[in-house]
């Protein structure tokens, strides 16, 4: 799974003004690396993963996901079954229980329901959660676990492209490190292509390859691998 970028460009306008947010992005990111995306506050990094993710569409240049360009595939299909993000602020339902957010994609892939539950407990305790959380609300939990349950869901959803905009931003050094160890587990062991948007060094350290934005430019920081 390679999702590549190729003189990507786009702006937000609005009636007043018109902001370059990405300029003229080209790069590919490869199935099982773990790449790093950084630069300062308002670089373009959260409008990046939108256009990889398909939540945005390019004004100019194409991004392809193995060879196929987004601009004619079937997004719905592409968000289910390839590629799912992260966010935050982690994006949970908050009137479905923890169980339920896991088993909620599968269910929408149309997964028999006893199936999506087992696949559902069963990547809940590849996170660290046990019965005892499958019932619980996500307001009932604290931030680094439901950052994990929003992890969990990923994993179930078996997407091979994963993107995570500051996935560990509201999380303690402890928390955030296991949520890196996850999200570098998923490219080194499951093959996954996962990019990960961060303000943390030490997480950047971590990656396979660093990217910088600035000012709407993707540069290649360093490549260790
Ligand atoms: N909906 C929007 N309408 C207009 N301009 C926007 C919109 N969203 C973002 N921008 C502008 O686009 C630029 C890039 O924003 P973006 O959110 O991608 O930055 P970022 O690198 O993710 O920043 P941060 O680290 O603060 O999250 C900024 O100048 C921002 O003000
Ligand atoms: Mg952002």
């Amino acid at each position: 799974m390679t999702l590549t970028l190729e003189n990507v460009s786009f702006s937000y306008r609005t009636r007043y003004q018109t902001v370059n947010a990405v300029k003229d992005v080209s790069c590919a990111f490869e199935a099982g690396t773990f790449s790093a995306l950084v630069g300062r506050s308002g670089s373009g990094k959260t409008t990046l993963l939108s256009l990889m993710a398909g939540l945005e569409k390019p004004d100019s240049g194409t991004i392809t996901v193995n060879g196929e360009s987004m601009a004619q595939a079937d997004i719905d299909r592409l968000r289910r079954e390839q590629v799912s993000v992260i966010y935050q602020n982690y994006n949970l339902f908050p009137l479905l229980t923890v169980l339920e957010n896991v088993m909620y994609p599968l269910l929408l892939k149309k997964m028999p329901r006893k199936e999506a539950e087992q696949l559902a407990r069963k990547t809940l305790a590849r996170v660290g959660l046990d019965a005892g959380y499958y019932k619980r609300l996500p307001a009932m939990l604290s931030g680094g676990e439901q950052q994990r349950v929003a992890i969990a869901r990923t994993l179930a959803s078996g997407t091979e492209i994963i993107l995570a905009d500051e996935p560990t931003g509201n999380l303690d050094g402890e928390n955030a490190r296991n949520i890196v160890d996850l999200l570098k587990g998923l490219a080194h062991e499951d093959g996954c292509c996962v990019v990960v948007v961060t303000h943390d060094t030490g997480i950047a350290d971590q990656a396979d390859a660093v990217y910088r934005m600035d000012s709407g430019a993707l540069t290649l920081d360093q490549d260790l691998g």
